[in-house]
């Protein structure tokens, strides 16, 4: 049951208009007094010839608003509707009995196939915070898309080819050896990278270098597969320790080696559609009428770039999962990328070029600069998750010394902040990275949402009973449950937006606003009473909370302890 659509119902019946065109007229007002839903009159004065308050007067008149609004008010050009809060309760209950700590599941997807490309971390490179958001994020997605019923495909895209291997094995066979990198891959890796790049400054010797290395390897030389091999296998398993810590999972590590030996048809295929222009002795693909510079397909001294590759990789993907929806979940310095490689798609006439989308995020930077790997100032992922994990427990230890576990609450509240600080604005948005507001137990944070839930589940322990939600009962709903009803009614609908408009942090607002208002509700009334049956009333309440906050923490891959 869905209060909009059970209005357009009854506006249909009484307007000369189609279902979507008065979809479109339906508001939802920003005071709540002035009701949950309105039809502005303004609109059809045209038609009707008449002004917008008489409008609104005469059709207040003509509609029974019974049995799903309790009322209907003309308010000048504003025809508004209050839920009815017995059927609103009703609503909320069956929703959270059918699907518990899955509320809001729906099949909107029928199982259509989105692929989403995530992560997608650089082999012999730190796994640093600025990975962070393409991880939560595409992971976020991932499991949203899950829940409204799409077959969602995770892919790590690993950045696992390119020039930067050749850079890295000449680097490696000059100044280093086996057992130094093993003591410390991914340092030692990128020391040699930020040593190389500067060296080739002043030695452009050794680019040529690398460039044969890196052609050797496009060759399938023994030596140069070898050493990238392993070099791939080091990283992985630094890379798969975080991913463990982070409950993030992958369908697919198909990255960007995987596509080497699809290029030469990649470019026959250009090539035979008339796409391919030489210049420089460079092949590329020439995007001047769309204003964009050109997309670069073999560079004059042979090799491959990372945009053939995601061509290949785009008709792979379409290929073995015949997608809805390829979503990759890339910083926005990519765009151009993304733009030369949607658009070259088109050009090869896939009409799913369209279904490409390119879901961007802006920067997280130091407090004292920004992130970058040539310079070599990283900040590693690992280390913000331990670090966050440490202090964490130093407060839980301070403030709930005999809690059993602290290790592992620490574990999921640290990572839970973490990732609800990136869940919480708009992801377009740069933001600076600061050990302060992320770990901060107050205002509006993971933390703060995971301690109601605890809060909800001693509540329910202390009480003894047993919750059922049957139990809430109408004739005992007071304003601030009713209030809390219509925050959780309106769950399933920011859920499904958060979807369409690539938002997580629709959903981590929600939510916050459902613990706002249960944690005001926790202090303006007692939930453990004398009498019986507003005690298991309460408590009933508490556990449509609690399975609520779970609901939209699991999306967010967020851990839910029952004890903080
Ligand atoms: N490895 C790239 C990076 O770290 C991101 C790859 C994104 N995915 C893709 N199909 N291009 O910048």
């Amino acid at each position: 049951m869905n209060f909009k659509e059970k209005l357009i119902d009854i506006l249909d019946n009484i307007l000369d208009l189609d279902r979507e065109s008065i979809d479109r007229l339906i508001e939802a007002p920003a005071d709540s007094s002035m009701g949950d839903l309105a039809l502005p009159c303004f609109h059809l004065a045209k038609t009707l010839k008449k002004a917008p308050n008489v409008i609104a007067s005469e059709l207040k008149d003509k509609i029974n608003p019974e049995p799903y609004f309790k009322k209907i008010e003309a308010v000048g050009p504003y025809l508004n509707f209050f839920y009815d809060d017995k059927m609103l309760k009703k609503v909320v209950v069956e929703e959270a009995l059918t699907n518990g700590t899955q509320y809001g599941k729906m099949n909107i997807g029928n199982n259509q196939s989105v692929v989403i490309d995530y992560s997608s971390t650089n082999i012999a490179k730190p796994f640093h915070i600025g990975h962070i958001r393409s991880t939560l994020i595409g992971n976020a997605l991932y499991n949203i898309g899950k829940r409204l019923g799409y077959n969602t495909i995770g892919v790590n895209h690993l950045g696992d080819y390119g020039t930067q291997f050749g850079l890295l094995i000449t680097a490696f066979k000059k100044w280093s050896n086996k057992e130094e990198v093993e003591a410390s891959p991914i340092d030692k890796f990128l020391e040699l990278y930020v040593r190389i790049n500067k060296e080739a400054e002043e030695n452009p010797a050794l680019r040529d270098e690398a460039h044969e290395w890196f052609k050797k390897l496009e060759n399938k030389d023994e030596e140069a597969v070898k050493i990238w091999s392993w070099m791939k296998e080091l990283s992985l398993i630094e890379f798969n320790r975080v991913y463990e810590r982070l409950g993030i999972n992958f369908d697919s590590y198909n990255g960007e080696a995987f596509y080497s030996d699809m290029l030469p048809a990649i470019e026959k295929e250009l090539r035979d559609k008339d796409l391919i222009t030489i210049s420089d002795g460079c092949e590329i693909v020439d995007l001047s009428e769309f204003d964009m510079p050109p997309l670069m397909v073999k560079k004059s001294n042979g090799t491959s770039t990372y945009a053939t590759r995601d061509l290949a990789c785009a008709e792979y993907r379409k290929k073995t999962y015949d997608f809805a929806k390829n979503i990759y979940v890339v910083a926005t310095q990519q765009n151009l990328h993304f733009k030369q490689l949607f658009k070259t798609l088109e050009l090869m006439g896939y009409d799913w070029a369209k279904d490409c989308v390119h879901v961007g995020f802006g920067m997280v930077s130091l407090e004292d600069g920004t992130l970058s790997t040539r310079k070599g100032q990283v900040l590693y992922l690992e280390d913000v998750i331990n670090k966050a994990v440490s202090k964490t427990f130093d407060l839980i230890n301070s403030r709930n010394p005999d809690l059993e576990n602290k290790e592992e609450v620490a574990e999921m509240v640290g990572i839970g902040a973490l990732k609800f600080q990136e869940f919480y604005n708009q992801r377009i948005k740069d933001y600076v990275f600061s050990w302060d507001k992320t770990l901060s137990f107050e205002g509006e944070t993971g933390p703060y949402v995971q301690y109601s839930y605890a809060r909800c589940s001693s509540l329910i322990n202390k009480s003894g009973i047993d919750p059922d939600l049957n139990d809430i009962k109408d004739e005992l709903l007071i304003d601030e449950e009713i209030n809390m009803l219509k925050e959780i009614y309106q769950i399933p609908s920011v859920v499904v937006d958060s979807f369409e408009k690539y938002e997580p942090y629709f959903i981590s607002r929600q939510i916050i606003e459902v613990v706002k208002s249960f944690n005001r509700y926790y202090y303006n009334n007692q939930i453990i009473t004398d009498d019986k049956e507003l005690t298991r009333h309460r408590i009933a309440f508490a556990s449509l909370v609690k399975t609520v906050i779970k609901s939209q923490l699991d999306l967010l891959g967020i851990a839910t302890p029952e004890r903080m």
